[in-house]
């Protein structure tokens, strides 16, 4: 079951705020463990920028797993949660010089460097700090995606990693580099991805390069494949968990990793989005001509993506189980995308009962603003409402 506790018990929360399903999160991390234990090889460092919910780190890190990073705060966050400083990735095309100097402070495991112009600087900064740098290279494989366009990154129009044209010239600069060690190369195509056609074609893609790697007489230790697998938002009752299994096999079956080579994954949305929602209340029912609007107080703030990239959450009115009616379910923010769902099924809906909002765990709280000046959503587990 997604959310455990009854609309009574939701409902003794000020709302809107976010729901945590400790015991699905932990079924999820049992399930990718259990399909990363097929392979001595593979490393899993989740994606922070998914979740970093204290209650989720906790889990994560009994988990063993390392972190990707994209900022300075991030790194910051994620050695004050107490994980191991070797296990935290670095990436992102601009790394401010503060940030790549937390990054050598906290001697991080690895920076995935994305520009020549990065790598001079992460050279200069660390020969200033007196160290040696690890770096992957993230090479845009031109590889596309079968997902939302904002959120498609491994094509060479894209902003991210270097172009794989460059990618000798650019190892080579790395080997006269005294402040950096090449350790391996990195690659992220994009999110929400369930075609595991994409993630082959990624696959294909790293075999020819490692090829030229051969050719050149180049040994990588490691092979960092990203995140990307995407979750079922249409039915998140009949698929709480992602399809790992896939997952790793189109890796396993695909990618050929020479001797010695570790294979590095940066899940993030796969193993959060399920276990999260936003719980929020109905302020009023407003029944137009043309239109019946519910309109909660839970809005864009909480959770943008319907907003930003017109993403589909399943919702669910807790509170009533009479006849269906069809509505339009928006939050009060004063702009006109401010919408969850429009003319979606749901029981006849009143004033004051509590809609739940599913699939939320990713790219929910970690997005969520202060506009309009309204407060950033609180959360809350099973243990914290069963106690109430
Ligand atoms: N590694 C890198 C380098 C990334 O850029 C990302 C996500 C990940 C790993 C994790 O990807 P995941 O496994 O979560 O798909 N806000 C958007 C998603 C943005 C993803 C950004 N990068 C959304 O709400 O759909």
């Amino acid at each position: 079951m997604i959310i455990k506790p009854q609309a009574s018990q939701l409902g003794r929360f000020a709302t809107p705020y976010y729901y945590y399903n400790e015991e699905l999160l932990q079924q999820t991390i049992d399930s990718l463990k259990q399909e990363m234990s097929k392979d001595s090889r593979y490393v899993m460092h989740y994606a922070i920028k998914a979740n970093a919910n204290p209650v989720v780190l906790k889990h994560i890190q009994q988990a063993g797993f390392g972190i990707d990073c994209v900022s300075g705060g991030e790194i910051a966050l994620a050695c004050q949660a107490g994980f191991d400083p070797k296990l935290i990735v670095f990436a992102g095309v601009g790394k401010a010089d503060w940030e790549i100097e937390t990054g050598l402070k906290y001697g991080i495991g690895c920076f995935n460097v994305e520009s020549v112009p990065e790598l001079e600087v992460i050279n200069q900064l660390a020969k200033q700090a007196h160290t040696t740098a690890n770096i992957c290279l993230r090479i845009n494989p031109n590889v596309g995606a079968h997902t939302h366009a904002n959120i498609v990154t491994g094509l060479s129009d894209n902003k991210f990693g270097i172009d794989m044209a460059h990618m000798m010239n650019v190892i080579a600069m790395t080997q006269k580099m005294e402040h950096t060690q090449l350790i391996g190369l990195h690659f992220h195509i994009g999110s929400q991805i369930v075609e595991m056609d994409d993630f082959i074609a990624l696959c294909n893609r790293i075999n020819e390069l490692q090829d030229g790697l051969d050719h050149q007489g180049i040994k990588l230790k490691i092979i960092n494949v990203g995140g990307g697998l995407g979750i079922d938002y249409d039915n998140p009752d009949i698929h709480p968990l992602p399809d790992f299994k896939s997952f790793f096999a189109v890796y396993r079956q695909n990618l050929q990793l020479r001797d010695g080579q570790e294979l590095h994954f940066e899940l993030g949305r796969a193993i959060v989005a399920q276990c999260g929602s936003l719980i929020t209340r109905v302020l009023y029912v407003k029944d137009n001509t043309n239109k019946k609007f519910v309109i909660i107080d839970g809005s864009m703030t909480e959770l943008i993506r319907p907003a930003l990239y017109g993403a589909h959450h399943k919702i669910k009115n807790l509170s009533s189980s009479k006849a269906a009616e069809t509505y339009d379910v928006v939050g009060p923010v004063c702009e006109s995308s401010d919408v969850f769902a429009t003319d979606i099924s749901l029981p006849q809906t009143q004033r004051g009962d509590i809609i739940a909002i599913l699939s939320a765990g990713a790219y929910g709280e970690t997005m969520a603003s202060g506009y309009n000046q309204r407060p950033l959503p609180k959360s809350y587990t099973d243990n914290d409402i069963m106690a109430e």
